[in-house]
């Protein structure tokens, strides 16, 4: 019998001995244990408080460990897992970021909100694994337990940790920043957070911060502040960043600080816990300028990893600055929009060039506001002052293409008082308002009087907004609608016209490169969105509204937008329309993710 086996303990070893085997410190070996990595063996006990291991699977796992590449190659590593069929974790991302700032010789860092620690934890291995010496920290972190945790686990040490609000550090000069930073919008933090946020976004763009901005952008700027000459920057950023209208002007700002600036995007969720759209920025060479963003999008993170990009492009930063979806339109294939141009030469045309789109009243209480008419019968509201009105785009499918089509059933009646008196049932209602606290709820308490719901107008048209096929109904019965909807007003033609252009796989392009989506690849028209989808005129026959109506009667809202390929190829060739197809079930694919 072989000696360690003569004594039940020397099978057993503790943190030190496993770390010793592994050749890792005994700080990566408790590290493995928090992400359950799946090269470190379970420990079979506790022994005097501290886990302990049996020495022959640590051993045999820590052969495979160094013989079979973990330890050197993450890439083969990665490769063999997924060969193997598991499943990629956030920290292959926070590997493959730590091992991209490493090798091009970053040596000391700032990680400015660093909570469980991840990224410090992937750069602290990834140089080990590397051969480099331990690189230097700054560690900023405003939550108290996680700075405790750090304390303990001891991947920073107490001088490298700066236990409080990031955005009130003074910036220490470091080689790269490495980051996840906060999403939180501005509008839920406290003043000073907020003044903070303002001040370190003057003092480094001289831009004043919107106040819809998110606590991520004032930590993207302020970090940058810390770097030095040729530093480098890897930053995990909400997608919105790449659109939203409060950030665009900082692309510019941006565009004057790094030679290089790349955009990733995995269609894989990188942080499955995480219900929003991210990408990861990767700048370098501080100091320097550039006047494009080096975009490419993966499919999974092993693609990410082995450098296998779906797409790839350059995107001029003054686009993006100027408010073109130029991302979404990198994703659809740079060759539809050059082919758009050619075929569709100036006639193009923003909708809101025909229709204006807004969003519809605020009532403040839904319920309240449109009663059922049991209530409006108890409390006998006169007709006078109930309007027929959509508060529910789902109500509106399968009942064809106008209002006067829909069933009662799809319809409200808001509460609306008239100008003059109220009637005593009116009065009544108030004070059951009043009673239930209606009057004092966010928006009713703004106004004068509280129940008088303002700008209720009577659209043109009613759109839906959460859908990347959405309805459209002309509103012929006049019913108003509530913010539910989107409510479209004619500025120029008529509106079985502006119906008859909408209603095409173009418009659905359009739609699918204009319109954001939320973290679940669900879309969400926002007025602006809808205003800015491009149309054509497609000179359909007036007959071809009994087509659209037919398809939407029987809830078929694809076949209605498909009604107008045929006025599409007529104007633009089948080829080139199949084009237009295949580019909007692109963006379709990078939008709607597996998990
Ligand atoms: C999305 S988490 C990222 C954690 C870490 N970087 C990671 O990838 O695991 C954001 C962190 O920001 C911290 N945080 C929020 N506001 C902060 C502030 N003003 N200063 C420093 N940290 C802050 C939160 O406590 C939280 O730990």
């Amino acid at each position: 019998m072989h000696e360690s086996t003569s004594n039940p303990t020397e099978q057993l070893v503790d943190v030190a001995q496993t770390a010793s085997i592994f050749q890792v410190s005994a700080s990566t070996i408790r590290s493995w244990r928090r992400r359950q990595v799946s090269w470190l063996p379970a420990p079979v006990a506790q022994l005097n408080g501290g886990a302990v291991w049996l020495r022959s699977e640590v051993s045999r796992e820590a052969a495979r460990y160094h013989h079979e590449g973990y330890s050197n190659n993450r890439t083969v590593s990665l490769a063999r897992d997924r060969a193997a069929g598991r499943f990629y974790t956030p920290s292959d991302t926070a590997h493959f970021l730590a091992d991209w700032l490493l090798r091009a010789g970053a040596r000391s860092f700032l990680e400015p909100s660093f909570g469980d620690a991840a990224f410090i934890v992937a750069v602290n291995e990834q140089a080990e694994k590397l051969g480099l010496e331990r690189v230097t920290w700054i560690g900023a972190e405003l939550d108290v337990q996680a700075v405790k945790r750090a304390r303990l686990a001891s991947d920073l040490l107490p001088s490298e940790i700066r236990s409080g609000n990031f955005l009130a550090l003074e910036a220490e000069p470091v080689d790269a920043v490495m980051a996840n930073p906060p999403y939180v919008r501005l509008r839920h933090l406290d003043e000073e957070t907020k003044r903070q946020s303002r001040k370190v976004v003057f003092q480094s763009t001289g831009e004043l911060l919107s106040p819809s901005a998110s606590l991520w952008l004032p930590f993207l700027i302020h970090s940058i502040s810390f770097l030095n000459r040729g530093g480098m920057l890897a930053m995990v950023l909400p997608s919105d960043f790449t659109y939203v209208r409060y950030a665009r002007k900082y692309w510019g700002w941006l565009s004057t600080q790094f030679e290089e600036l790349r955009v990733v995007r995995v269609r894989q969720r990188l942080f499955p816990d995480l219900n929003q759209d991210v990408i990861l920025l990767l700048a370098s060479g501080h100091g320097g300028a550039t006047q494009s963003v080096k975009f490419e999008a993966y499919e999974s993170v092993p693609d990410l990893i082995e450098s296998r990009p779906n797409v790839q492009s350059d995107i001029q930063i003054s686009k993006i600055v100027s408010g073109e979806r130029s991302f979404q339109r990198a994703l659809a294939g740079s060759d539809v929009w050059s082919m758009l141009q050619e075929e569709f030469a100036g006639s193009l045309t923003p909708a809101s060039d025909l229709m204006r789109f807004r969003i519809g009243y605020v009532a403040g209480d839904k319920d309240f506001f449109h009663p059922p008419s049991e209530v409006a019968e108890a409390y006998d509201l006169p007709a006078a002052s109930l309007r027929k009105s959509i508060t529910n785009g789902r109500r509106l499918k399968g009942h064809g293409l106008s209002t006067s089509k829909l069933p009662e059933s799809a319809v409200d009646e808001l509460w609306l008082p008239t100008g003059g008196e109220l009637s005593d049932g009116e009065l009544r209602y108030v004070r059951y308002g009043e009673q239930l606290g209606v009057s004092s709820g966010y928006k009713a308490s703004r106004r004068d009087p509280w129940f008088r719901v303002p700008t209720v107008e009577i659209p043109d048209l009613i759109m839906t907004v959460f859908s990347e096929s959405p309805l459209v109904l002309i509103n012929d019965a006049e019913l108003t609608a509530s913010n539910s909807l989107l409510c479209g007003y004619l500025i120029s033609g008529a509106v079985e016209q502006f119906v008859l252009n909408w209603y095409s796989p173009l418009t659905q392009l359009s739609i699918a490169s204009e319109v954001h989506s939320l973290g679940g690849g669900v879309m969400v028209l926002v007025p602006n969105e809808a205003n800015s989808v491009l149309m054509s005129d497609l000179r359909r026959p007036e007959s071809d509204l009994l087509s659209i109506a037919g398809a939407l009667a029987s809830g078929n809202v694809e076949e209605a937008y498909l009604s107008g390929r045929a006025a599409l190829e007529n104007r633009a060739g089948a080829e080139n329309v199949q084009m237009i197809i295949e580019a909007t079930e692109r963006l379709h694919h990078w939008r709607v993710r597996p998990n």
